[in-house]
């Protein structure tokens, strides 16, 4: 991937599910810097040290999985959502907008770049309407407190192997 940045064919490149210690050890070897590392994350796994880390590096954080997976996770790996909470379902009503939208503000909020994804259109649009609102620090803060480390993409359950056990 480096030469192909050489070669002038990429512009930029990135890293995926690199967790603190993979990123640390790729920037000690990397001839050009990843522009980004995608990683899970949402209100129930915030990795709040590695999304700092990163941003101290000048590595773009993309949060995938944005809303905790919803159904696909939920069926698939048993995953509780996080658009399930009562403290985001509780802010939601403050704030007049779904717990989707929350989650998704939060997101930007903290300076990282959201990917969701739905099958419906009418969420789509939902989903693009988190820029006429603002979380206020107090709200970001009570946020931090729904963190459950928890990591809903595990596709190795979905196969009776729990990898992070
Ligand atoms: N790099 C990686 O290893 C990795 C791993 C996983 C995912 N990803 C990427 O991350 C992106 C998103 O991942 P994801 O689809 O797993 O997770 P997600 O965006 O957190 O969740 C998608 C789920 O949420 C539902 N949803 C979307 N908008 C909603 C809303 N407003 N209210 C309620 N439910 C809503 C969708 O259902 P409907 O379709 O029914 O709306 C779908 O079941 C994708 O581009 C994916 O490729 C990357």
């Amino acid at each position: 991937m480096e030469d192909l940045v050489s070669m002038g064919l990429v512009r930029s490149i990135g890293i995926s599910n690199y967790d603190i210690f993979l990123t640390r050890d790729c920037l000690a070897y990397a001839k050009v810097k990843p522009a980004v590392n995608q990683i899970e994350t949402h209100p129930y796994f915030q990795r709040d040290s590695l999304v700092k880390f990163c941003q101290k590096h000048g590595v773009c954080v993309t949060a995938h999985t944005p809303l905790g997976g919803s159904v696909a996770n939920t069926e698939w790996f048993g995953s509780v959502s996080c658009l399930d909470d009562p403290v985001l379902k509780g802010l939601a009503k403050k704030y007049n907008k779904t717990v989707a939208q929350i989650v998704l503000r939060w997101g930007i909020q903290r300076n990282t770049v959201i990917i969701p994804k739905t099958s419906k259109p009418e969420r789509l649009e939902e989903n693009f309407m988190v820029f006429d609102f603002e979380l206020t620090k107090e709200d970001m803060d009570l946020i931090k407190t729904v963190d459950r480390n928890y990591r809903t993409n595990q596709p190795a359950k979905f196969w009776g192997i729990d990898l992070y056990a």
